[in-house]
């Protein structure tokens, strides 16, 4: 089975307990990061925006309830999270559609701003999703990112790391039942890029004026970049 297959049929095990889990294992700042993504996705007036790995949706309807006249696309490739997604969010007019990141079924130059939250981990080869981020986005575009980041090697290194190794694992057995689904988070966490590297992956890919803030004592990171266009990003 690859890798992405693997990942869909753990989403789909999962997605009834995700959001619970989610707001326990972040001590409830998962939000805040959420609208930090949508705000550096900037205003995209009446365009297109596509939120990728949307998963239960939190990230499309904060963007539909703040640019109430974009037109919102929130896919995914597990069907469960977008089942939980269009049952969380009944009347929000967003469209909710099945994809898979590595083929986004898009046209060149649509999209005003992609976000993509907790996506690039799961994924085989994120240069390559990222390449194919940057070909739906419009020049002028934005790219925004939200993902965990492997802890900096300080003097709260051993807290940390005894947190993600011990204590996400057993949340995932208390709260949602599948102490496997979040040691892989705990794995797929420590081998993920640093901070810098996934910057200079984005770069990469072909993305300018890129940045990036971390959060949660260095845990997860938020990344951003723009399509170029001849003048600079606005
Ligand atoms: C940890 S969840 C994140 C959901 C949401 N973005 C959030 O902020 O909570 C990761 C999501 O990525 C989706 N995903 C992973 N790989 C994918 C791929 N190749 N194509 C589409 N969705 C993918 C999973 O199905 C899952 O719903």
């Amino acid at each position: 089975m690859s890798k992405g297959q693997q990942v869909q049929r753990m989403f789909d095990a999962i997605a009834g307990r995700y959001d619970l889990m989610n707001r326990v294992m972040t001590l409830g700042q998962d939000q805040k990061w959420r609208r930090f993504v949508v705000q550096r996705a900037g205003d995209p007036g009446g365009g297109r925006v596509l939120d990728l790995a949307t998963g239960t949706g939190d990230i499309a309807a904060l963007i539909k309830q703040s640019h109430p006249d974009a037109l919102v696309i929130g896919s995914d490739f597990s069907r469960n999270m977008l089942k939980e997604a269009r049952r969380r969010f009944p009347g929000a007019a967003i469209s909710w559609q099945a994809c898979d990141a590595n083929h986004l079924p898009f046209a060149d130059n649509v999209f005003e701003a992609v976000t993509f939250g907790y996506l690039l981990r799961n994924v085989e080869d994120s240069l390559a999703v990222l390449r194919e981020v940057h070909r739906v986005l419009r020049p002028g575009g934005r790219a925004v990112c939200l993902d965990t980041t492997p802890p900096a090697k300080n003097l709260l290194y051993p807290l940390v790391r005894c947190y993600f190794r011990f204590g996400i694992p057993l949340l995932g057995r208390c709260i949602a039942s599948d102490e496997a689904a979040y040691s892989y988070l705990t794995g797929s966490t420590m081998d993920f890029f640093t901070a810098q590297a996934l910057a200079g992956l984005f770069r990469q890919a072909g993305f300018v004026d890129v940045g990036f803030r971390k959060f949660m004592l260095g845990t997860i990171g938020i990344h951003w970049g723009c399509k170029a266009v001849t003048q600079a990003c606005p």
